[in-house]
């Protein structure tokens, strides 16, 4: 065959990706009697799927709504989520023997805590349905050509041109570029005349330099369990210090929210009042000091690097209002400017994508393009950490499936 001529497919459809989004939509449409070509970059589908929530996949959210997701339309994965439930995706993943169970908050993994049981799922309902997957075949163009699409791709290093009439761009975000991610959905998306809703590292940990770094790396390692807050959203989950700045899964959460320059507020022992409780303490403890207060309340690392912005030699009777004060503001108020986050290296997803007004919510199908259509991770629907994401995904797959 030339590399010049591009050769038309039997497909129905071919599915750029083979992660979360591109496997369900391939398995949804095998159901269908469609047939599909996936074109996985990576030697193997669904990496991400392999090291997601420490290798154990935290599959669904039992709490999935529209609510935790961030879009510039937040009513647009509404019709996508009425399509696909949570409890489908339960439903599932046990018709095929996963059965998942609660962590926390909602989230939901395979009871075996293998994240390859749920790769396994759709690469064996591909095989036992004809669904093909190729990999090793990454994409580097897709045009439109009359009715078909022209997908320009490198397969095992040599260059073929595929034509097909329909075309999944499940390709994902833009996230750890080591394991295959690129810019791919954007791209054509571009080309094509679409717009692009900001795209940036979103779930992703937030750096500290300057003269502050040295009291965060201080406290490396350490975790606490707060209220993260900021203009836009509120989280209470676990913080964790580290030697560049704070990670942990309430400053992940924030990270989607938070914008260069702005402040995130952290309340260090959220549901209690630090001045009642030291007051309380002072009448019975009086010539107890600030800094073995602190020590009982919270480990005594932390008690002691606070202490250096409190009047921790005072004993509690001797505290003044102002002191009061100071130390309500601290505890309950604490305030951090990042300098930056740990970018796509280290985010577990990217927020903004391919602009929700340029798709269909019912079919996910570019308004512009007959027959393309997009899903997961590019498109603009970023959802908060715990399974949230893959909802998005499963029930993208399953929305678009239903149309090609
Ligand atoms: P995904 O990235 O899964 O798949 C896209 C595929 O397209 C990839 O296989 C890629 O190689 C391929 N591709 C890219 N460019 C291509 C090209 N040009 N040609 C051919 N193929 C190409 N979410 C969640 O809900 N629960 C969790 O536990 C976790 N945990 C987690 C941990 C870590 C470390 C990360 C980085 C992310 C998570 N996530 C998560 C997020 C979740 O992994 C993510 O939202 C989904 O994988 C997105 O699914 P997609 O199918 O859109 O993209």
């Amino acid at each position: 065959m030339s590399t010049n001529l591009a050769k038309q497919t039997d497909f129905d459809a071919i599915i750029i990706g083979a992660g979360a989004c591109g496997l369900m939509c391939a398995v949804q449409a095998g159901f269908l009697g469609k047939r599909v070509l996936v074109l996985e970059k990576n030697d193997r589908p669904g990496a991400k799927i392999l090291i997601s929530g420490g290798g154990r996949c935290n599959y669904t959210n039992l709490y999935s709504s529209a609510q935790q997701f961030i879009s510039q339309n937040e009513h647009f994965s509404k019709s996508a989520f009425a399509q696909w439930t949570v409890e489908d995706t339960i439903n599932f993943f046990e018709a095929y023997g996963i059965v998942g169970k609660e962590k926390t908050l909602g989230q939901l993994f395979p009871v075996s805590d293998k994240a390859k049981d749920v790769v396994n799922v759709f690469t064996s309902l591909c095989a036992d349905m004809g669904q093909e997957l190729w990999c090793d075949a990454e994409v580097v163009n897709v045009e439109k050509v009359g009715d078909n699409f022209s997908i320009h791709l490198t397969r095992n290093g040599k260059e073929q041109k595929l034509l097909a009439p329909k075309v999944v761009m499940a390709a994902g975000g833009l996230p750890i570029p080591k394991m295959g991610a690129t810019d791919l959905g954007l791209r054509v998306a571009r080309k094509l005349g679409m717009q692009i809703a900001g795209a940036a590292p979103a779930l992703v940990p937030l750096t500290i330099t300057g003269k502050d770094q040295g009291w965060y790396e201080q406290l490396s390692g350490n975790s606490l369990f707060c209220r993260v807050w900021n203009d836009r959203a509120s989280f209470e989950e676990n913080i964790l210090f580290t030697h560049w700045g704070l990670s942990g899964p309430a400053i992940l959460q924030i990270s989607s929210y938070w914008r260069p320059g702005e402040w995130i507020y952290i309340d260090l022992l959220p549901h209690q009042n630090i001045v009642e409780l030291i007051q309380q303490e002072r009448e019975a403890n009086g010539k107890k000091m600030l800094l073995a207060y602190l020590s009982n309340l919270f480990t005594r690392k932390f008690a002691e690097a606070i202490s250096d912005r409190l009047p921790a030699d005072k004993n509690l009777a001797s505290l003044s209002n102002a002191d009061l004060e100071n130390i309500d503001a601290l505890i309950h108020q604490f305030k951090v400017k990042p300098a930056g986050d740990k970018g796509y290296d280290k985010a577990e997803v990217m927020r903004g994508g391919v602009s929700t007004d340029e798709l269909s919510s019912k079919t996910l199908e570019a308004k512009k393009v007959s027959g393309l259509f997009f899903g997961g991770e590019c498109v603009d629907v970023t959802g908060w950490l715990g399974g949230y994401n893959f909802q998005w995904a499963w029930a993208s797959g399953f929305v678009i499936a239903q149309n090609l």
